[in-house]
């Protein structure tokens, strides 16, 4: 298993994070638990500005909370001078619930509800990327109500599509997000925006697409962008002062992962934008980021404790843990791959391939297939890594499983930033 930021084998064999050992989390939070390498979060944030400072360029680098988010981890952010990406009520309320400033919060949404425009309007959240033409009167009409000036971006479809690990230009403009270039509808939200009183336009934001391992698509659709924003400065005289270029940038899974250094994939974008922007003698606008999974991926892991083991001669081996697709759904729904290993048991030799299955009442429960593991005996530790982004935060309570607790190691101490749920929190809000 790779083993990244503080986590390392401790002696005696023993998975250890932060200066923690695995059995020692499990014993103190029990099981299934996600556990946090506080400063590989806090790593990864500054990656991202040491990284942008030297490109010299205006930048603002805005961690997209869907991956990930609770109280502890936004204040983390906010004292790691990041902004918040926010996508619905409830991450804004949990985002200011911490006590985020809101003028480095944006607002995303492809169906923003007039009830989370008007929270966001009343907080005096820094800007709205508008997804859509209705939005654009929506905005105006609830901004005006309001007696605010809000600020935008405008998210535009630029035809160019991440698959994973390549991209492909798109000339269909097939997406519920933002307004297409090459249909002329995000030429028409453009103008409606800056026809809007209440509306001030900052610039364009788009998103390609998520664990991308390059930047020829990014870069391919800054292209596009630039060169639109070229015909339209001529025709209406607007100048984008921001360019919002979304998240996206690809984490290593396995062993087959390779993405590119962030370093690397940040100056190329910068130097794209710096190079497209003097083509087409636009002014060179800031460049806007909103990573998530590059931010926490890496830095969570997954414990679980190691239940029935269960081998099929000539078939599969299986062994299941306490938690499942539940906690852990990137595997059911992306066949998404990962490495798991015995936590308390990390240098014994692997004796076979180990299916490791979850506990809800579903074949396709499985976290991750066929891994070379030591024969695993029910009580072992297993240890998922690269759990950090879209697993808690797209965790559910099928089975009525209630949500494992969520830590936060770093210089031998463990803080419990979310506590495991109870059963009675699963009646919570339900009719006697
Ligand atoms: N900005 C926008 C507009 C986005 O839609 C997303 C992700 C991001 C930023 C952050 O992307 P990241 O840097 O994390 O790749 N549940 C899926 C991922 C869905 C991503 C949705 N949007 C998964 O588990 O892989």
């Amino acid at each position: 298993m790779h083993l990244s930021g503080s986590a390392r084998i401790a002696p005696g064999g023993e998975l250890e994070q932060g200066g923690v050992t695995a059995s020692a989390l499990a014993e103190q939070f029990g099981t299934p638990l996600f556990v946090y390498d506080e400063a590989l979060i806090r790593e990864q944030c500054r990656r991202f500005h040491r990284t942008l400072q030297a490109t010299g360029l205006d930048y603002q680098v805005s961690y997209a909370s869907k991956a990930f988010l609770c109280r502890a981890l936004v204040r983390l952010m906010a004292e790691e001078h990041m902004g918040l990406d926010v996508v619905s009520g409830g991450e804004l309320y949990t985002a200011l619930s911490a006590g985020f400033d809101p003028g480095q919060i944006h607002l995303h949404g492809n169906n923003k509800l007039d009830a989370e425009l008007r929270q966001a309007l009343d907080a005096g959240v820094g800007c709205f990327v508008v997804d859509s033409l209705d939005e654009v009167a929506r905005l105006n009409a609830l901004a005006g109500e309001h007696g605010a000036r809000a600020r935008c971006l405008l998210r535009v479809t630029p035809g160019v599509e991440a698959h994973t690990h390549s991209f492909i230009q798109t000339g269909a403009e097939d997406s519920k997000f933002g307004l297409g270039l090459a249909n002329g509808q995000a030429t028409a939200g453009l103008h409606a925006l800056l026809a809007a009183p209440h509306l001030e336009v900052l610039g364009i934001h788009f998103h390609i697409g998520s664990q991308i391992f390059g930047t020829e698509g990014t870069r391919a659709a800054l292209a596009r962008v630039l060169a639109w924003l070229a015909v339209l400065r001529a025709e209406t005289g607007f100048a984008a002062q921001v360019l919002n270029v979304g998240g996206g940038f690809g984490i290593r899974y396995t062993a087959a992962d390779q993405p590119q250094p962030l370093e690397d994939a940040l100056t190329e974008i910068a130097g794209a934008l710096r190079a497209g922007a003097a083509e087409h003698g636009l002014p060179l606008p800031q460049l806007w980021l909103e990573p998530g999974r590059a931010v926490v991926g890496e830095a969570g892991w997954t414990l679980y404790q190691v239940g029935t083991v269960k081998e099929i001669p000539g078939v599969r081996n299986y062994l299941s843990v306490d938690g499942g697709m539940s906690d852990h759904l990137r595997t059911a729904l992306y066949d998404a791959d990962y490495e798991v290993a015995l936590a308390n048991r990390m240098e014994d030799t692997p004796e076979g391939l180990y299916t490791v299955a979850g506990k809800l009442c579903e074949s396709g429960d499985v976290v991750a297939r066929d891994k070379p593991l030591p024969r695993p005996r029910p009580g072992d530790l297993l240890a998922v890594s690269c759990t950090g982004a879209y697993h808690y935060s797209m965790s559910s309570r099928y089975n009525q499983m209630p949500r494992p607790a969520v830590v936060f190691v770093r210089d031998g101490q463990a803080r419990e930033v979310v506590r495991r749920e109870t059963f009675e929190d699963l009646l919570r809000g339900q009719a006697d």
